[in-house]
């Protein structure tokens, strides 16, 4: 057994829905018990497990937290960040397709798969849903770095047949049997899940989804990862493309929603869509950052949590213009903020942990510190620079610690982390 002594700070219910201060346990002088890949304790100080382990003291200056949990980005476009002006379709088209077509070549998706799960880390992410692009090898790339860092990751090869450019193409044969072969080799390896993943209705013929439907129905517990309803424009083009359904029925019609689908954004949905969602059970990824940036719009989150439909946070990335867990959890603040509604910390702190896990369906694995969880936690260092010190002594009480955190603090204060009991990345 191994023992940190720290503050150890945790969700451990839904804030949106139980009263905040029995959403969360807290340790002043705390302590955090694992042992092999697993948590065995966690607690007050004064009573730790007095059985031989090893103890490392950490002091007052550190949190231990659970890891960011990252339910929404595109590991190809780490490198195109601010690519600027324009809306979404604008985007992808000048953009987002030029930069994928990229991964083409295995060397430029080897050198970014490093700088990628570099960056996540480096940010306290140790849990994300991520897209790559259609190339089955780049795919592969993204996957074995995942399982070389030791890092818990959903990640699928993307699917398109039409309105891109002929090389980001293929046919719904083809997406098929690339993505079922990626999905044998990877999918439950490890920390390792794969997600069927069409990259939205736009650039989905009928049978390509068709083909997404039928991996789907031959392997169940794979993910489907996909968008819906980001913008405007967006929603209209599908009317026109698929026009007896609305967005979700498209997807639903050929059995692609389940409590394993995440879509990404859902700001424009109808409330029969909603209900529809809820029903099935399928989540959303929401994106805060990404829909200021492309000036997508605003997300209506306890409409959508009312619904009854789960929601976890995302970067986005290329979209979203930071790896940073901690941004997103101030623009998803902000967002609500000018729709009237001020999100408390500990909703902002359980959206990007605990409610991001269950929104992966991995809440009984990771998301929190409790005990039979995975060893999966970050150090956060109150001392990390002067503006987080300085905030962070000041703090009045745990809920403003962690106000502090969202609005100062970003990748200089996740000092190490930890996945499954291993150290997988560290500052010193
Ligand atoms: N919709 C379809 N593809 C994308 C993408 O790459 N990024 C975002 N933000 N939305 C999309
Ligand atoms: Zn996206």
């Amino acid at each position: 057994m191994r023992v940190f002594r720290a503050r150890v700070f945790t969700p451990i219910a839904d804030p949106f829905t139980t009263d905040s201060a029995k959403s969360y346990t807290y340790y002043d002088d705390g302590f955090l018990a694992i042992d092999g890949d697993r948590i065995v304790g966690i607690g007050d100080w004064r009573e730790v497990p007095r059985q031989s382990s090893s103890l490392t003291q950490l002091g007052r200056d550190i949190v231990i937290a659970p890891g960011f949990v990252d339910t929404h980005l595109h590991a190809p476009q780490l490198e195109m960040i601010g690519s600027y002006g324009g809306d979404l379709l604008e985007w992808l088209n000048r953009y987002t397709f030029p930069t994928e077509a990229k991964f083409r070549d295995p060397a430029h998706a080897a050198m970014v798969a490093r700088v990628f799960f570099d960056e996540l880390l480096r940010n306290g992410t140790l849990c994300a849903l991520i897209f790559s692009t259609i190339h089955e090898e780049a795919t592969d790339i993204f996957f074995a770095e995942a399982e070389r860092r030791g890092f818990r990751a959903i990640i699928g090869k993307t699917m398109m047949d039409r309105n891109a450019p002929d090389s980001l193409l293929e046919s719904p044969r083809d997406s098929y049997e690339q993505s079922r072969a990626l999905l044998q080799k990877w999918h439950k390896r490890g920390l390792l899940r794969y997600a069927i993943t069409p990259r939205f209705a736009p650039t989905s013929t009928p049978e390509l989804l068709e083909a997404a439907g039928q991996l789907k129905r031959e392997f169940p517990d794979a993910y489907v990862h996909t968008h819906i309803s980001e913008n405007r424009n967006e929603v209209q083009w599908v009317h026109d493309l698929f026009p007896e359904a609305e967005y979700a029925d498209v997807y639903d019609r050929y059995g692609l929603l389940g409590e394993r689908t995440v879509l990404a954004h859902g700001v424009y949905l109808s409330e029969e869509e909603l209900e529809l969602l809820a029903r099935r059970g399928s989540r959303i990824a929401h994106c805060p950052n990404s829909n200021l940036f492309l000036g997508s719009g605003l997300f209506r989150l306890h409409h959508t949590l009312e619904a009854g439909v789960a929601v976890g946070l995302g970067t986005d990335i290329g979209a979203g213009t930071t790896p940073s867990m901690f941004t997103t959890m101030a623009d998803a603040y902000k967002v609500q903020q000018v729709q009237g509604i001020s999100l408390s910390p500990f909703q902002l702190w359980y959206l990007a942990t605990l409610g991001g896990a269950r929104a992966l369906s991995l809440g009984d694995e990771c998301g929190s510190l409790e005990p039979e969880k995975s060893a999966d936690f970050v150090m956060l260092d109150l001392k990390s620079t002067p503006l987080v010190a300085l905030r962070s002594e000041r703090a009045s009480s745990v809920e403003d610690l962690l106000a502090g955190l969202i609005f100062t603090g970003d990748d200089r204060v996740v000092r190490e982390c930890w996945i499954g009991g291993q150290m997988v990345a560290s500052r010193s």
